[in-house]
């Protein structure tokens, strides 16, 4: 009696419908080599396009904040090498040009500006594009360091270093994000620092103000997804910068060596970041969205 329930299923039971379905299930095992090759197909030439241009950043006009120095200059190095054009923001003009004239290539453009002035932001990225052309990238580079406890934090500080660290990259991201600013598709980097990921003693401010950072960047990359526009940010540890130098002022030797020795690597160099940006604004990186890079030769890795 039981192996005959085995061969013939009762009607209506759960293994007569499961019987039903079996030429289905068969029908489907049949079609699905097909349309998962018909997939591979499709994306096989979307891959070729990309790998084609993966790693170049010819044709590109893109936009670097703080190129005057550090990190900024750095990337504007790595990215004219990679065939991009650039504009190059900061606000000391004479630094710009020492930029400038160290670029292979000419076609790059100096496009001085004080990004504390928030309201002149969007006018400003405007009146650059029909000397530019559309802009296919920006990375912003320009931010500035406070050292002060927060028992001792004034307003000031925090109005200063929100300013320029945090509100200028919305700005700079509402004003770059329209059409008539930007190509499809196009991507943004910004710059926080292993200080928006982990506590250090001294630096509320700017600590929020990174911190802030990668949440911006989180959200821009869902609002900005719909019009092909990519967000991504890097957290560098600490690099050896002018940045760099003027903290340095401020601590004994014994606080300097314990800093360098939880950079199981080392302290960084610009160019380690630069690199990291420009992976982020080329065609390689084109799943990345709302990411946070980390470059901090092991920093955060305790
Ligand atoms: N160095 C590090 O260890 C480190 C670590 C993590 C993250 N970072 C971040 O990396 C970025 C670059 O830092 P860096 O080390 O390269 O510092 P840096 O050498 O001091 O360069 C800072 C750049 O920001 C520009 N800048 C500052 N305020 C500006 C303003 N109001 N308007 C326009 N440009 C302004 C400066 O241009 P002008 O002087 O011409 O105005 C300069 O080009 C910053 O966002 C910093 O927070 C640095």
């Amino acid at each position: 009696m039981k192996n005959s329930a085995w061969c013939f299923p009762r009607k209506n039971s759960r293994r007569a419908r499961l019987h039903k379905m079996l030429p289905i299930w068969s029908g489907v095992m049949r079609a699905e080599p097909q349309a998962l090759f018909e997939l591979f197909r499709q994306s096989d030439s979307i891959m070729n396009d990309v790998l084609a241009n993966a790693w170049s950043l010819k044709d590109q006009t893109i936009l670097v904040t703080g190129a005057s120095s550090g990190i900024g200059r750095a990337v504007s190095q790595v990215l004219a090498e990679r065939g991009a054009r650039l504009v190059l923001s900061g606000r000391n003009e004479a630094r710009l040009l020492e930029t400038l004239q160290a670029l292979p290539d000419d076609g790059h453009l100096l496009a001085p500006y004080d990004l504390a002035d928030l309201d002149g932001i969007l006018a400003w990225l405007g009146g650059l594009i029909p000397r530019t052309g559309r802009l296919s990238g920006l990375a912003h580079c320009a931010g500035i360091f406070a050292l002060q406890p927060a028992r001792l934090s004034t307003v000031k500080t925090w109005d200063r270093i929100l300013r320029t660290n945090l509100i200028a990259a919305a700005q700079l991201a509402a004003a770059f994000r329209p059409a008539t600013i930007s190509t499809r598709p196009a991507s943004m980097v910004f710059v926080s620092s292993v200080a928006g990921l982990v506590g250090d003693r001294g630096i509320s401010a700017y600590s929020a103000s990174k911190g802030a950072l990668i949440s911006l960047t989180k959200t821009l990359a869902l609002e900005f997804a719909a019009e092909h526009i990519r967000v991504n940010c890097v957290a560098p540890g600490q690099v050896a910068t002018p940045m760099r130098e003027q903290t340095q002022q401020f601590l004994s030797p014994e606080q300097s060596a314990a800093i360098e020795a939880m950079h199981p690597l080392g302290i960084g160099l610009p160019a380690d970041v630069a690199q990291a940006i420009a992976f982020l604004l080329m065609p390689c990186s084109r799943w990345f969205t709302g990411s946070t890079l980390v470059v901090d030769g092991g920093y955060t890795a305790h």
